[in-house]
């Protein structure tokens, strides 16, 4: 089955621009912060998307800023309406993609718009293309930042797509991390071993639901999760330099490989913890051999920083699915895994039915030991009758039901990020972080009548009052 969804960057601009969540912007503005600077104000107020009509210096770009940071747009992409509360659009997500994968098709190079422009060789150039200053006191120009990476394995027929940032080096070369436990990580170190060169692709302003599968946390080819996301097959086209498959319909797409045991300096970036944590060090190095694309392309940019950018809402809504899907596979009784936005995705808060005792510190176990632990540093349960959307009820939970002594249990030797900022300066450097369990349920074996009753408008009123009250409330004179 066909969901409603957008086939590339242009339908989706356009559809944005419908509903009122894109702002067009026909005033010059430089690539060099100011494109910057109006991104990151759009992200904290969390304001429509910015669509760059005039940019200084690239008469032939145009450029999309902060395209997914709210969850309105986020509806959008998914094809529901804007205004779907975060537990529907989860739903709808989660329907999606528990069915078969759905395989990629390929398409005709003379039908595929990121061919419309090609460049080979010398005239594969980076700095004809329009790659911002995001923030002042970035390492360097960021031409990845809403983009995703494709590679595929030495060995299998496995192919990653992966949104890891890239900067420009030289004309010629990109620089960016390439964390050792993320999947193209794991790819490289193959590569390494046999000190081969790998090919990958970046793909620039690709169509929102593939964007979103590359940065998801998917248990399959992330080419066949976005086909799940649209209920069609993702669209590709062979790469003129190598084996790889991009995705048709993209903005641009950036060909070379990535150059095994070799680093180059990269960062610092004002990243999604909203801090600029990375020094500039040494890190992984991409060389051009082709650049395709569109003949007015538009660059699309993520601005990272204090919340909500793109790598805040999208993690915190992909991850917490994922962890919920795991969760559930080991038979845990959850009722729903929630990370707010804000959280820089570093908090789960997981609902469960506390039917045994510990089983908080069970759930904060599996969240920590399993793949993506990593990301996560602060687990948050509560029983079913919170609910886990809700700030206001989740603090009252922490602040009533978590003993601050016994409830709280710590972790010292996690597997962590070198993006931290409350780890200390060694912490980082080898990507150890503590880890934290919140254990906010009282106590299964406590004797029922020493539970402290919740007194709220659902627990300590006859259903027939509340039935009244609510059906009344308006006529009592209150707004909804
Ligand atoms: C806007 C954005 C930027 C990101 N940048 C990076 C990055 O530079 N490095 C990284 O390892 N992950 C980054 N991520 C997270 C990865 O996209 C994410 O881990 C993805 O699922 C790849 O996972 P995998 O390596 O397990 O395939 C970013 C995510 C978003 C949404």
């Amino acid at each position: 089955m066909s969901f409603r969804y957008y086939k590339d960057n242009r339908e989706y601009i356009e559809a944005l621009r419908k509903s009122g969540d894109l702002v067009d912007i026909h005033e010059e503005v430089h690539w060099d912060l100011e494109l910057g600077a109006i991104i990151r104000r759009v992200c904290e107020k969390k304001a429509p998307a910015a669509f760059f009509h005039k940019i200084t210096d690239y008469p032939n770009f145009r450029a999309f800023g902060a395209p997914i940071a709210t969850y309105r747009r986020l509806a959008v992409a998914l094809g529901l309406e804007p205004e779907t509360p975060i537990p529907k659009i989860a739903e709808e997500y989660t329907r999606r993609t528990k069915g078969q994968p759905i395989k990629p098709k390929i398409i005709d190079k003379k039908d595929a718009p990121c061919k419309e422009v090609i460049l080979l060789g010398e005239d594969a150039d980076l700095f004809d293309l329009l790659a911002p200053m995001v923030h002042d006191g970035d390492g360097g120009r960021y031409i990845g930042t809403w983009h995703f990476v494709v590679a595929k394995d030495l060995d299998t027929d496995f192919v990653n797509w992966g949104m890891y940032r890239q900067m420009v080096y030289d004309e010629k070369t990109m620089v960016g991390p390439i964390l050792p436990f993320s999947d193209m990580g794991k790819m490289l170190t193959k590569y390494a071993a046999k000190n081969l060169l790998m090919p990958f692709a970046t793909v620039i302003g690709p169509d929102p639901l593939s964007a979103i599968a590359s940065s998801a946390p998917s248990p399959i080819d992330e080419v066949d999760f976005a086909g799940m996301l649209m209920g069609e097959p993702v669209e590709l086209v062979k790469c003129e330099t190598s084996d790889l498959y991009v995705p048709a319909h993209a903005e641009i797409i950036i060909e070379g490989v990535i150059i095994p045991n070799v680093l180059l300096d990269e960062a610092p970036f004002g990243e999604y913890t909203g801090y600029r944590t990375s020094p500039r060090d040494k890190r992984g190095v991409y060389r051009v051999r082709a650049i395709t694309m569109r003949k007015d392309p538009i660059m699309t940019v993520s601005n990272m920083g204090t919340p909500t950018d793109e790598g805040q809402l999208l993690r915190s809504f992909t991850l917490g699915l994922e962890m919920e899907r795991l969760l559930r596979d080991q038979g845990i009784p959850i009722t729903g895994v929630y990370m707010w936005p804000e959280s820089t995705h570093h908090l789960v808060v997981v609902g469960v039915k506390p039917i045994y005792a510990n089983i908080a510190t069970q759930i904060g176990q599996l969240v920590f030991g399993s793949k993506l632990g990593p990301w996560f540093h602060m687990v948050v349960v509560v029983d079913e009758g919170t609910d886990i959307y809700n700030k206001d009820e989740v603090i009252h939970a922490l602040c009533t039901k978590c003993h601050p002594k016994r409830g709280i249990r710590i972790e010292e030797h996690g597997v962590g990020t070198p993006l931290n900022p409350f780890a200390s300066p060694e912490e980082r450097l080898y990507g150890r972080a503590p880890k934290v369990i919140f254990d906010c349920l009282f106590p299964p074996e406590w004797p029922k009548s020493m539970v402290p009753i919740k007194v709220s408008f659902e627990n300590v009123y006859p259903k027939e009052i509340q039935e009244k009250v609510l059906a009344n409330w308006k006529k009592y004179g209150f707004p909804d």
